[in-house]
Protein backbone atom coordinates (compact mmCIF):
# COMPACT_ATOMS: atom_id res chain seq x y z
CA UNK A 1 0.00 0.00 0.00
CA UNK A 2 0.95 3.79 -0.81
CA UNK A 3 0.78 5.54 2.32
CA UNK A 4 0.55 8.64 0.68
CA UNK A 5 -2.64 7.60 -1.13
CA UNK A 6 -3.97 5.22 1.25
CA UNK A 7 -6.14 7.90 2.96
CA UNK A 8 -7.09 11.25 0.84
CA UNK A 9 -5.26 13.91 2.89
CA UNK A 10 -3.84 11.96 5.47
CA UNK A 11 -0.41 11.90 6.13
CA UNK A 12 0.84 8.51 7.48
CA UNK A 13 4.15 8.93 5.78
CA UNK A 14 5.77 10.43 8.38
CA UNK A 15 5.24 8.07 10.75
CA UNK A 16 7.26 5.44 8.85
CA UNK A 17 10.01 8.72 7.89
CA UNK A 18 10.21 9.52 11.54
CA UNK A 19 10.78 5.99 12.95
CA UNK A 20 12.56 4.50 10.56
CA UNK A 21 16.01 4.68 12.44
CA UNK A 22 14.25 3.24 15.55
CA UNK A 23 13.85 -0.23 16.55
CA UNK A 24 10.06 0.43 15.28
CA UNK A 25 11.56 -0.38 11.93
CA UNK A 26 11.53 -3.75 11.91
CA UNK A 27 7.64 -3.93 12.10
CA UNK A 28 6.98 -0.97 9.15
CA UNK A 29 5.81 -4.47 7.07
CA UNK A 30 3.54 -5.43 10.02
CA UNK A 31 1.88 -1.72 10.14
CA UNK A 32 1.72 -1.39 6.25
CA UNK A 33 -0.34 -4.45 6.40
CA UNK A 34 -2.32 -3.79 8.97
CA UNK A 35 -2.81 -0.55 7.39
CA UNK A 36 -3.64 -2.17 4.42
CA UNK A 37 -6.14 -4.34 5.95
CA UNK A 38 -7.89 -1.59 8.58
CA UNK A 39 -8.29 1.01 5.37
CA UNK A 40 -6.79 -0.07 2.52
CA UNK A 41 -10.09 -1.60 0.84
CA UNK A 42 -12.56 0.24 2.88
CA UNK A 43 -13.32 3.68 1.84
CA UNK A 44 -15.01 5.44 4.56
CA UNK A 45 -18.41 7.42 3.16
CA UNK A 46 -17.63 10.99 4.06
CA UNK A 47 -13.76 10.73 3.68
CA UNK A 48 -13.96 12.96 0.15
CA UNK A 49 -16.51 15.74 2.40
CA UNK A 50 -13.32 15.39 5.53
CA UNK A 51 -10.44 15.77 3.23
CA UNK A 52 -11.89 18.54 1.43
CA UNK A 53 -12.31 20.25 4.88
CA UNK A 54 -8.39 20.06 5.48
CA UNK A 55 -8.08 21.28 1.47
CA UNK A 56 -9.81 24.33 2.84
CA UNK A 57 -7.75 24.90 6.03
CA UNK A 58 -5.26 28.03 5.80
CA UNK A 59 -1.59 27.52 5.15
CA UNK A 60 0.33 29.20 7.65
CA UNK A 61 4.31 29.78 8.54
CA UNK A 62 4.69 30.83 11.90
CA UNK A 63 2.49 28.88 14.29
CA UNK A 64 3.22 28.77 17.94
CA UNK A 65 1.86 25.90 19.71
CA UNK A 66 1.66 25.36 23.53
CA UNK A 67 1.01 21.85 24.63
CA UNK A 68 1.12 22.64 28.33
CA UNK A 69 -2.01 24.15 29.10
CA UNK A 70 -5.11 22.54 29.28
CA UNK A 71 -6.43 24.11 26.01
CA UNK A 72 -4.42 22.95 23.59
CA UNK A 73 -3.11 25.98 21.88
CA UNK A 74 -2.24 27.31 18.51
CA UNK A 75 -1.34 31.11 18.23
CA UNK A 76 -0.03 32.96 15.12
CA UNK A 77 0.98 36.89 14.99
CA UNK A 78 -0.28 35.95 11.23
CA UNK A 79 -4.06 37.17 9.98
CA UNK A 80 -6.35 34.52 10.38
CA UNK A 81 -10.17 34.82 9.40
CA UNK A 82 -12.00 32.81 12.35
CA UNK A 83 -15.21 32.78 10.86
CA UNK A 84 -14.12 30.50 7.90
CA UNK A 85 -11.79 28.81 10.09
CA UNK A 86 -14.20 28.00 12.76
CA UNK A 87 -16.86 26.98 9.49
CA UNK A 88 -14.27 24.49 8.48
CA UNK A 89 -13.34 22.87 12.04
CA UNK A 90 -17.11 22.73 12.74
CA UNK A 91 -17.57 20.31 9.33
CA UNK A 92 -15.21 18.15 11.09
CA UNK A 93 -18.17 17.78 13.91
CA UNK A 94 -18.59 15.94 16.83
CA UNK A 95 -15.27 17.10 18.64
CA UNK A 96 -15.39 14.65 21.57
CA UNK A 97 -11.86 15.38 23.20
CA UNK A 98 -10.58 18.59 23.79
CA UNK A 99 -10.34 21.40 24.24
CA UNK A 100 -8.53 23.47 21.94
CA UNK A 101 -7.73 27.07 21.62
CA UNK A 102 -6.93 27.12 17.78
CA UNK A 103 -5.89 30.96 17.08
CA UNK A 104 -8.40 31.99 19.84
CA UNK A 105 -11.74 29.53 18.42
CA UNK A 106 -12.58 27.61 21.17
CA UNK A 107 -13.41 24.18 21.01
CA UNK A 108 -15.34 23.16 23.44
CA UNK A 109 -15.94 19.59 23.00
CA UNK A 110 -17.95 16.77 24.59
CA UNK A 111 -15.66 15.51 27.31
CA UNK A 112 -13.47 18.24 29.17
CA UNK A 113 -10.29 15.31 29.16
CA UNK A 114 -7.84 17.98 30.24
CA UNK A 115 -9.42 17.15 33.75
CA UNK A 116 -8.64 13.14 32.84
CA UNK A 117 -5.48 14.41 32.47
CA UNK A 118 -5.05 16.40 35.16
CA UNK A 119 -5.87 13.06 37.37
CA UNK A 120 -3.30 11.07 35.38
CA UNK A 121 -0.12 13.20 35.18
CA UNK A 122 0.74 13.27 38.59
CA UNK A 123 0.69 9.03 38.84
CA UNK A 124 3.38 9.35 36.11
CA UNK A 125 6.96 8.08 36.00
CA UNK A 126 8.27 11.37 34.29
CA UNK A 127 7.04 10.94 30.54
CA UNK A 128 10.16 13.26 29.85
CA UNK A 129 12.22 11.83 26.49
CA UNK A 130 9.71 8.40 26.64
CA UNK A 131 8.26 6.69 23.57
CA UNK A 132 4.62 6.68 24.67
CA UNK A 133 1.60 4.41 22.54
CA UNK A 134 -1.48 5.60 23.44
CA UNK A 135 -4.79 2.79 22.38
CA UNK A 136 -7.82 4.65 21.62
CA UNK A 137 -6.50 8.06 21.77
CA UNK A 138 -9.70 9.86 19.73
CA UNK A 139 -8.32 12.59 17.99
CA UNK A 140 -5.09 12.90 19.53
CA UNK A 141 -5.96 15.22 23.04
CA UNK A 142 -3.15 13.29 25.15
CA UNK A 143 -1.11 13.05 22.49
CA UNK A 144 0.02 16.73 22.80
CA UNK A 145 -0.61 16.96 26.22
CA UNK A 146 2.17 14.16 26.27
CA UNK A 147 4.18 16.27 23.77
CA UNK A 148 3.69 19.09 26.42
CA UNK A 149 5.41 16.52 28.89
CA UNK A 150 8.56 16.33 26.31
CA UNK A 151 7.97 12.61 25.24
CA UNK A 152 10.46 11.83 22.55
CA UNK A 153 7.79 9.78 20.50
CA UNK A 154 4.13 9.77 20.82
CA UNK A 155 2.13 7.37 19.07
CA UNK A 156 -2.03 7.23 19.02
CA UNK A 157 -3.77 5.08 17.11
CA UNK A 158 -7.73 4.74 16.83
CA UNK A 159 -9.90 2.93 13.94
CA UNK A 160 -12.29 5.88 13.75
CA UNK A 161 -12.01 7.68 10.65
CA UNK A 162 -13.00 11.10 11.46
CA UNK A 163 -10.87 11.14 14.51
CA UNK A 164 -7.74 11.00 12.13
CA UNK A 165 -9.20 13.89 10.01
CA UNK A 166 -9.35 15.75 13.47
CA UNK A 167 -6.20 15.00 14.09
CA UNK A 168 -4.98 15.84 10.80
CA UNK A 169 -6.16 19.11 10.41
CA UNK A 170 -4.49 19.83 13.81
CA UNK A 171 -1.30 19.03 12.36
CA UNK A 172 -1.92 20.84 8.93
CA UNK A 173 -1.97 24.14 10.92
CA UNK A 174 1.12 23.96 13.01
CA UNK A 175 4.88 23.05 12.36
CA UNK A 176 5.70 19.28 12.06
CA UNK A 177 5.93 17.57 15.71
CA UNK A 178 6.73 14.07 17.23
CA UNK A 179 2.76 13.04 17.10
CA UNK A 180 1.24 10.76 15.00
CA UNK A 181 -2.23 8.91 14.92
CA UNK A 182 -2.87 5.83 12.79
CA UNK A 183 -5.76 4.53 12.19
CA UNK A 184 -5.49 1.21 13.61
CA UNK A 185 -7.22 -1.04 16.42
CA UNK A 186 -5.30 -2.58 19.45
CA UNK A 187 -5.00 -6.07 17.80
CA UNK A 188 -3.22 -4.58 14.65
CA UNK A 189 -0.15 -3.41 16.75
CA UNK A 190 2.88 -5.62 15.95
CA UNK A 191 4.47 -7.27 19.59
CA UNK A 192 7.39 -4.37 19.03
CA UNK A 193 8.14 -4.54 23.19
CA UNK A 194 9.58 -0.45 22.60
CA UNK A 195 7.10 1.99 23.87
CA UNK A 196 8.00 2.98 27.88
CA UNK A 197 4.37 4.07 28.57
CA UNK A 198 1.14 2.48 26.86
CA UNK A 199 -2.00 4.36 27.54
CA UNK A 200 -5.20 2.57 27.19
CA UNK A 201 -7.77 5.38 28.49
CA UNK A 202 -11.68 4.41 28.03
CA UNK A 203 -11.06 1.70 26.04
CA UNK A 204 -11.39 -1.71 28.13
CA UNK A 205 -14.63 -1.81 28.73
CA UNK A 206 -15.38 -1.65 24.75
CA UNK A 207 -13.43 -4.84 24.09
CA UNK A 208 -15.45 -8.01 23.98
CA UNK A 209 -12.27 -10.23 25.39
CA UNK A 210 -10.50 -7.44 27.95
CA UNK A 211 -7.36 -10.08 28.56
CA UNK A 212 -7.02 -10.06 25.07
CA UNK A 213 -6.75 -6.39 24.95
CA UNK A 214 -4.43 -6.13 28.34
CA UNK A 215 -1.95 -8.75 26.25
CA UNK A 216 -2.27 -6.46 23.10
CA UNK A 217 -0.90 -3.14 25.55
CA UNK A 218 1.91 -6.12 26.94
CA UNK A 219 3.22 -6.85 23.88
CA UNK A 220 3.80 -3.04 23.03
CA UNK A 221 5.67 -2.50 26.36
CA UNK A 222 9.32 -3.13 27.12
CA UNK A 223 9.91 -5.21 29.63
CA UNK A 224 9.82 -2.43 33.07
CA UNK A 225 7.71 -0.24 31.00
CA UNK A 226 4.30 1.38 32.87
CA UNK A 227 1.10 0.65 31.82
CA UNK A 228 -1.27 3.60 32.52
CA UNK A 229 -4.89 2.39 32.30
CA UNK A 230 -8.13 3.88 32.61
CA UNK A 231 -11.46 2.11 33.02
CA UNK A 232 -15.31 2.60 34.24
CA UNK A 233 -15.37 0.41 37.25
CA UNK A 234 -18.30 -0.74 39.51
CA UNK A 235 -18.18 -0.91 43.62
CA UNK A 236 -16.04 -3.61 44.80
CA UNK A 237 -18.19 -6.08 46.66
CA UNK A 238 -20.46 -6.26 43.50
CA UNK A 239 -20.06 -8.63 41.01
CA UNK A 240 -18.28 -7.42 38.12
CA UNK A 241 -21.25 -5.92 35.24
CA UNK A 242 -21.85 -7.32 32.53
CA UNK A 243 -24.68 -5.71 30.13
CA UNK A 244 -26.05 -7.46 28.01
CA UNK A 245 -27.89 -4.55 26.28
CA UNK A 246 -26.83 -0.89 26.89
CA UNK A 247 -25.04 0.77 29.77
CA UNK A 248 -25.35 4.69 29.97
CA UNK A 249 -26.65 4.19 26.31
CA UNK A 250 -23.61 2.31 24.52
CA UNK A 251 -24.43 -0.91 23.15
CA UNK A 252 -20.70 -1.88 23.28
CA UNK A 253 -19.89 -2.17 26.61
CA UNK A 254 -19.50 -5.88 27.30
CA UNK A 255 -17.70 -5.49 30.69
CA UNK A 256 -17.72 -2.42 33.86
CA UNK A 257 -15.05 -4.76 36.15
CA UNK A 258 -14.42 -4.03 39.91
CA UNK A 259 -10.95 -2.98 40.59
CA UNK A 260 -10.08 -6.42 42.07
CA UNK A 261 -11.16 -7.97 38.76
CA UNK A 262 -8.73 -5.29 36.86
CA UNK A 263 -5.90 -6.53 39.54
CA UNK A 264 -6.82 -10.09 38.62
CA UNK A 265 -6.06 -9.58 34.89
CA UNK A 266 -3.47 -7.42 35.20
CA UNK A 267 -1.59 -10.17 37.25
CA UNK A 268 -2.40 -13.02 34.53
CA UNK A 269 -0.99 -10.52 32.25
CA UNK A 270 2.97 -11.08 34.77
CA UNK A 271 2.21 -7.40 36.02
CA UNK A 272 4.37 -6.07 38.85
CA UNK A 273 3.27 -2.31 41.10
CA UNK A 274 0.07 -2.11 40.44
CA UNK A 275 -1.43 0.76 42.07
CA UNK A 276 -5.22 2.85 41.68
CA UNK A 277 -4.22 6.17 41.37
CA UNK A 278 -7.63 7.49 41.41
CA UNK A 279 -10.86 7.05 41.19
CA UNK A 280 -13.76 9.26 40.03
CA UNK A 281 -17.38 9.74 39.31
CA UNK A 282 -17.86 10.74 35.55
CA UNK A 283 -19.95 13.93 36.48
CA UNK A 284 -22.19 16.22 34.07
CA UNK A 285 -19.45 19.20 33.73
CA UNK A 286 -17.26 16.61 32.57
CA UNK A 287 -18.78 14.82 29.86
CA UNK A 288 -21.81 17.13 28.43
CA UNK A 289 -23.42 18.31 25.10
CA UNK A 290 -21.83 21.52 23.43
CA UNK A 291 -22.02 23.48 20.22
CA UNK A 292 -18.97 21.03 19.09
CA UNK A 293 -20.35 18.09 19.89
CA UNK A 294 -24.15 18.65 19.71
CA UNK A 295 -25.47 14.74 20.45
CA UNK A 296 -27.04 13.78 23.51
CA UNK A 297 -24.56 13.26 26.30
CA UNK A 298 -24.41 11.91 29.88
CA UNK A 299 -27.08 14.27 31.45
CA UNK A 300 -29.19 12.35 28.61
CA UNK A 301 -27.47 8.64 29.65
CA UNK A 302 -28.71 8.94 33.71
CA UNK A 303 -31.32 8.42 35.26
CA UNK A 304 -33.45 11.53 35.03
CA UNK A 305 -35.49 10.98 38.54
CA UNK A 306 -31.97 9.34 40.78
CA UNK A 307 -28.62 10.34 38.55
CA UNK A 308 -26.61 7.70 40.92
CA UNK A 309 -27.94 5.36 38.23
CA UNK A 310 -27.43 4.94 34.76
CA UNK A 311 -31.12 5.14 32.23
CA UNK A 312 -30.94 1.46 32.52
CA UNK A 313 -31.13 1.05 36.46
CA UNK A 314 -26.56 0.55 36.67
CA UNK A 315 -24.83 2.61 38.78
CA UNK A 316 -23.94 5.77 37.05
CA UNK A 317 -19.99 5.47 35.54
CA UNK A 318 -17.16 5.72 38.01
CA UNK A 319 -13.63 5.65 36.46
CA UNK A 320 -10.41 4.55 37.89
CA UNK A 321 -6.59 5.09 36.62
CA UNK A 322 -4.60 2.09 37.42
CA UNK A 323 -0.73 1.99 36.87
CA UNK A 324 1.33 -0.86 36.51
CA UNK A 325 4.42 -1.99 35.78
CA UNK A 326 5.35 -4.94 33.29
CA UNK A 327 7.89 -7.61 34.74
C1 LIG B 1 -14.37 6.10 25.14
S1 LIG B 1 -13.29 6.53 23.85
C2 LIG B 1 -11.85 7.00 24.77
C3 LIG B 1 -11.01 8.02 24.05
C4 LIG B 1 -9.81 8.55 24.85
N1 LIG B 1 -8.82 7.51 25.03
C5 LIG B 1 -10.26 9.09 26.17
O1 LIG B 1 -9.96 8.48 27.19
O2 LIG B 1 -10.90 10.13 26.20
C6 LIG B 1 -12.85 4.97 23.15
C7 LIG B 1 -11.96 5.11 21.93
O3 LIG B 1 -11.46 3.82 21.59
C8 LIG B 1 -11.49 3.68 20.20
N2 LIG B 1 -11.54 2.22 19.93
C9 LIG B 1 -12.60 1.40 19.83
N3 LIG B 1 -12.21 0.14 19.60
C10 LIG B 1 -10.86 0.16 19.57
C11 LIG B 1 -9.85 -0.84 19.38
N4 LIG B 1 -10.17 -2.11 19.17
N5 LIG B 1 -8.57 -0.47 19.39
C12 LIG B 1 -8.22 0.83 19.61
N6 LIG B 1 -9.13 1.81 19.81
C13 LIG B 1 -10.42 1.48 19.79
C14 LIG B 1 -12.73 4.45 19.76
O4 LIG B 1 -12.66 4.84 18.41
C15 LIG B 1 -12.69 5.63 20.72
O5 LIG B 1 -11.99 6.72 20.19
Amino acid sequence: MNTEQALPGINLQSFFEETRNSALNKYHSDFLNALTDRIGFRSHGRDQEWNQRLSALPQLDKVTADFSLDRVSLSSAETIDPVSLSKILMGLHPWRKGPFDIFGIQIDSEWRSDWKWRRILPHLSPLEGRRVLDVGTGNGYFLYRMLGEHVDLALGIDPTRLFSYQFQALQNLQPENRAFLLPLKDEDMPPCQFFDTVFSLGVLYHRRQPIKHLQQLTNSLRPGGELVLETLIIQEGTASLEPIDRYAQMRNVWLVPTISKVEELLHQCHYRDIKVADINVTSMAEQRSTAWMRYQSLEDFLDPQDSSKTIEGFPAPVRAVIIATKL
